[in-house]
């Protein structure tokens, strides 16, 4: 257990994959299970924060000593995020967002016809909740952290991503075997918009969580 360097700071996470339903029993969804994020609201309560947990459809048990909000469309917690942001000193945006919701939502089962082909799925834009928090600055002095996963041209897309949503931090974590969605490891690199890079070695998600948690504390002062 490291210092209680953020006793008296209220922190926000969000955790685990929005689901954007298409009818009562399908979604479009992604393969976050949350643990990620979780392991950042354990770490926040171990070193004093009072921590806001916005989890979007995950499974995982709830920390203690830790206030879960459960949501299930990025509408949902974008509503939950503003809410709790009001008064938070910082928020970490683990959760996996659908960029895009169905445009309709079909309030029977969607049928398959046998003489048809299937009908395209029409997409609507999502808010983007990090940028919205980034550039509207609810509390001034307030840290924002992104986390973005990428395939290809990580850095780059991180770099040019973090400009983008106009966050203090940004957690780049390249998909991949035995690290982000589901795994209980993680590899990093933390990008600053100061331009500091803070790599992170392979381990488990914890390990992030408190390089995050450094570096927050270190810009709360
Ligand atoms: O949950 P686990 O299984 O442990 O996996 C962890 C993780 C891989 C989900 C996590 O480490 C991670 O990388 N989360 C971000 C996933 C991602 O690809 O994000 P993005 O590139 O789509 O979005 C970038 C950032 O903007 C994220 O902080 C996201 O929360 C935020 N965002 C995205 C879209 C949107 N409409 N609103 C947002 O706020």
């Amino acid at each position: 257990v490291g210092e209680p360097d953020l006793t008296g700071r209220h922190v926000v996470v969000s955790a685990g994959g929005t689901r954007e339903p298409l009818d009562p029993v399908r979604f479009l969804g992604n393969r976050s299970s949350g643990k990620q994020g979780y392991a950042l609201a354990r770490t926040a309560a171990a070193r004093g924060a009072r921590v806001t947990l916005i989890a979007a459809n995950s499974t995982l048990p709830d920390p203690a000593g830790v206030d879960v909000v459960p949501v299930g469309t990025a509408a949902h917690l974008r509503e939950e995020v503003l809410r709790a942001a009001a008064d938070a000193d910082a928020v970490v945006m683990a959760a996996a967002v659908a960029d895009f919701r169905p445009v309709t939502y079909a309030a029977g089962k969607i049928k398959k016809k046998d003489d048809q082909e299937p009908e395209p799925i029409a997409l609507a834009r999502n808010p983007d909740i990090l940028a919205e928090i980034s550039t509207g600055r609810i509390r001034p002095g307030q840290v924002i952290v992104g986390f973005a996963a990428e395939t290809d041209d990580v850095l780059a897309n991180g770099r040019a991503k973090l400009k983008r949503k106009g966050c203090d931090l940004l957690v780049v974590n390249e998909v991949g075997e035995r690290k982000t969605f589901g795994s209980e490891e993680n590899e990093a690199v933390v990008l600053g918009a100061d331009g500091s890079e803070t790599p992170v070695p392979h381990g488990p998600k914890e390990a992030l969580a408190e390089t995050v948690w450094d570096l927050v504390a270190g810009r709360l002062g």
